[in-house]
């Protein structure tokens, strides 16, 4: 059973320090196998924002994962790096990420979407091009790993492209995503029966705070049981908020009111 790290909307340049200090600590102590960031690393691409988010990236526990999110791409006040270069200072900021990462082992593969648009800032899309690679890497996924797909805009925001759900078709188990900086649990289901668990996450540590408090989620699964915990900060530190659990029985993910015998503790 993996452990993942989920956080998401990070906006180095309006962060809480205290607050930063407080995840890492969190995270060093629950020791997850894999971190992945579903976007807005910063408040608007500027380059001294990318090199404290780089900080933190390298204090993190356990590898880490990372996709764009729209205030990751030069703003609008630069309409021509917009138009012509829009990841420019993603690439230049944080070489070795790829911003369409995959991960993969026995037990999991894990794959990351630019679901950003130059002119959809606050939509972004699912297109074709996505799920292309998606298919190609899910080809030599070995059989029985749980499959995530992570993207910085959830179903929930989508105006063009693919809808969300024709993930759950591609025999996704999970997707996560920010962008809303609100803390969200769903189970979706897609026309053929199938279905997948959505996890939003809230903003992990910064000030741009909506109707949610900085959170991120702690995920354990395997091919057939998953636990959604969201952490939550709560003025000194994080602590759990709520757990929702879920099995797989005949190919189907459902929810489960209570863990599994099969998590241990
Ligand atoms: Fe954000
Ligand atoms: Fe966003």
């Amino acid at each position: 059973m993996k452990t993942i790290a989920h956080l998401s909307d990070l906006h180095f340049g309006r962060t809480d320090a205290k607050v930063v200090t407080a995840l890492l600590a969190d995270l060093h102590r629950h020791k997850p196998d894999l971190v992945i960031i579903s976007g807005d690393l910063t408040q608007r691409a500027r380059s001294h924002q990318f090199a404290e988010a780089r900080v933190f990236l390298s204090r993190l526990p356990a590898p880490v994962l990372v996709v764009p999110g729209n205030h990751d791409l030069s703003p609008l006040y630069r309409p021509l790096a917009r138009l012509f270069q829009p990841r420019a200072k993603f690439h230049l900021n944080l070489p070795g990420h790829d911003p369409m990462p995959v991960w993969q082992d026995d037990h999991l593969v894990a794959v990351g979407l630019d679901s950003t648009r130059s002119l959809r800032w606050k939509s972004g899309a699912l297109k074709s091009a996505h799920l292309e690679h998606l298919e190609q890497t899910l080809a030599h996924t070995p059989h029985g790993a749980a499959r995530l797909v992570f993207l910085h805009h959830p179903p929930s925001t989508a105006k063009s492209g693919h809808p969300y759900e024709v993930l759950v078709d591609h025999g996704i188990d999970l997707v996560l995503t920010g962008h809303v900086h609100n803390a969200h649990v769903e189970l979706i289901s897609g026309i053929h029966g199938h279905s997948l668990v959505l996890v939003q996450a809230s903003t992990a540590c910064s000030t741009r705070l909506r109707e949610d408090a900085n959170g991120y989620c702690l995920i354990r699964l395997d091919a057939g049981h998953m636990e959604v915990g969201v952490q939550g900060w709560g003025g000194e530190s994080f602590h759990p908020v709520r757990h929702h659990w879920f099995e797989k029985r005949a190919g189907i993910w459902r929810v489960a009111p209570h863990p599994s015998s099969l998590m241990h503790y």
